[in-house]
């Protein structure tokens, strides 16, 4: 193998986020035990493993959702102080969760805005300024080169790929620094899976930092991520440069045999 520890360097410049040694236990169950990871602006970083590698744990960490035993958490070079999902979405931080959590009945514009819709003055009872949500609805999908998808059909019957693009949409609509899908391929088909990879790379373009777990080694991380963290037993083992490295040897890395040789930093 050549020498993927200096060529897996982080980018230069400080990162959006630094989370170093982080540990988090559930009584005897050591689901991270010193995670790290960085993820700086305009980059997506892939987060792989086994289950059990402590993948989803990490994410809900940094999105706030769990707290966290021991470590550091960093935003912009700061004490990130995230406590809650709602500190993280105040501080830029969106989530595309693995179930999407989208309500099947509603259709994109009140999936887009559920929970924080923009309501009128309270004399008006508080309606939803719905033509308002549209504009905003359609300025983001357009955006996301979804110009023609329907604003009034219920999202329960919508394809998979569709629903996996409104949750994205969701996710920027309040214009985020940070984005973090789990398994965000998983389920779809080849097709959609690659149009959801092209749409992950541009928010990358755009200039906001990404986080993926996914299992889809083959295709998506080695194809669309820029960097590659292997967890294992909740601890990094391995990391990549996306472009540096094979599926198989991520895969390799994974399962273990060479724990620590990858280890940058
Ligand atoms: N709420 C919880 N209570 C107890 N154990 C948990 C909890 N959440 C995760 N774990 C354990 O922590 C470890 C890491 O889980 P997880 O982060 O979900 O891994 P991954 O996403 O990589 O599959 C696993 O052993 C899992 O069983
Ligand atoms: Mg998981």
């Amino acid at each position: 193998m050549s020498h993927p520890t200096a060529a897996a360097a982080a980018p230069a410049g400080k990162p959006l986020i630094s989370m170093r040694d982080i540990r988090k236990s559930y009584g005897s169950v050591h689901a991270l035990q010193g995670a790290s990871v960085d993820v700086h602006a305009g980059e997506v970083v892939a987060l792989v493993g086994d289950n059990g590698a402590g993948k989803s744990t990490l994410v809900k960490v940094m999105a706030g959702v769990i707290g966290y035993d021991a470590g550091e958490y960093l935003l912009e070079g700061q004490p990130a102080n995230i406590r809650t999902p709602a500190d993280a979405t105040a501080r830029g931080i969106q989530t595309v969760y693995q179930d999407l959590a989208l309500c099947n009945n509603l259709d994109a514009v009140q999936n887009l805005f559920l929970g924080r819709e923009p309501t009128g003055p309270l004399w008006f009872g508080r309606r939803i300024r719905r033509a308002e949500c549209e504009v905003r609805a359609r300025e983001v999908l357009t955006r996301m080169r979804l110009g023609n998808m329907s604003l009034t059909r219920p999202v329960g019957a919508m394809s998979g790929g569709q629903r996996q693009n409104i949750a994205i949409a969701r996710s920027i609509l309040w214009t985020p620094k940070v984005v973090i899908f789990d398994e965000p391929t998983a389920a779809l088909s080849h097709s959609a899976a690659a149009q959801v990879a092209d749409l992950i790379r541009s928010l990358a373009d755009e200039g906001l930092g990404v986080v993926v777990v996914s299992h889809d080694i083959h295709h998506f991380v080695v194809n669309s991520t820029d960097r590659i963290e292997v967890m294992r037993l909740g601890a990094n083992v391995a990391r990549f440069n996306s472009k540096d490295v094979t599926g198989e040897q991520v895969v390799n890395a994974m399962v273990g045999g060479n724990e620590g040789a990858n280890l940058a930093v």
